[in-house]
């Protein structure tokens, strides 16, 4: 069974995370298949929507690959994966379920819907893993939520539960689990019924280019897989110890 689930269904194209064991952390594998996917978008697809199986959404970047194959140029599938992020023109939907951690929750920046379940959490903890935002966050967060909160996010890792997550204008339908992928599926066919020529135009003059945040951000961010601050952090996470960031 693949790690990320393809489907097609009329004009909706579904990518489903599907590494539950794992929590659903992205494999540079599954980056190449998500790329892939965003890149070679059918004409016909009207939506697009994530989720993840197994009551997670994602737990962000798989740690270990970082460690063995950090990403070094722009061909990288995570960096590719996020540079395509801004440019799909059809309305993407998240339906996220348990935690969404790292790039889990920096994708949703880049999403015009997230319905999200109560039982959800949202997480940016860069700075704990000794490294920078990603995918524009360190603009995009700031100027959703304000600056303090996304500086509690970014800064301490904090974590946000679905209702505080709703408050800060991060999710934008919340629901018990229960009720989670009869909304998704409520919200998809609603936007499948709309002009979708319409759709498309309205998403591109909301759009802001966060091309050069992400560049600038990349830059910093490469670096900082290199360091030795990084390593700390996910051979600790790895090795289900507390980081010791004593002797940096
Ligand atoms: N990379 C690699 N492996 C990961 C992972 C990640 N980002 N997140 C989880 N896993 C693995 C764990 O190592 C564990 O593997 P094991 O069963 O072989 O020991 C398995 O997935 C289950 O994770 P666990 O931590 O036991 O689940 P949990 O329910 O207690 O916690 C999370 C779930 C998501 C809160 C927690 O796994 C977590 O914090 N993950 C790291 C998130 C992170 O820092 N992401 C990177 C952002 S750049």
């Amino acid at each position: 069974m693949s790690d990320v689930l393809i489907e097609r269904k009329g004009g909706l194209l579904s990518l489903r995370f599907n590494r539950p064991e794992k929590k659903n952390a992205i494999t540079q594998d599954m980056y190449l298949v998500l790329a892939d996917a965003l890149e070679n978008l059918d004409p016909s697809v009207r939506v697009v929507k994530f989720s993840g199986e197994g009551g997670c959404f994602t737990a962000g970047n798989d740690l270990k690959d970082f460690l063995a194959a950090p990403p070094a140029d722009t061909n990288h599938p995570t960096i590719r994966f996020i540079k395509l992020l801004p440019k799909v023109p059809v309305p993407m939907v998240a339906q996220v379920e348990g935690p969404a951690v790292g790039i889990g929750t920096t994708l949703l920046l880049h999403c015009d819907l997230v319905v999200a379940a109560t039982n959800a959490s949202f997480a940016v903890p860069f700075v704990k893993l000794g490294l920078v935002p990603e995918a524009a966050s360190s603009h995009l967060l700031p100027k959703l939520m304000g600056y303090q909160r996304a500086a509690s996010m970014l800064l301490l890792g904090d974590t946000v539960d679905a209702v505080m997550a709703e408050r800060f204008g991060l999710v934008t339908h919340l629901v018990e689990a229960a009720a989670l992928s009869e909304t998704a599926e409520r919200l998809v066919h609603k936007l499948l019924s709309l002009p979708p020529a319409a759709l498309r135009a309205t998403k591109k003059l909301m759009h802001v280019d966060p091309v050069p945040q992400m560049d600038a951000e990349l830059m910093v961010f490469v670096e900082r897989l290199k360091s030795e601050e990084f390593k700390e952090a996910a051979t600790a996470f790895l090795e289900k110890r507390a980081p010791d960031f004593s002797r940096f």
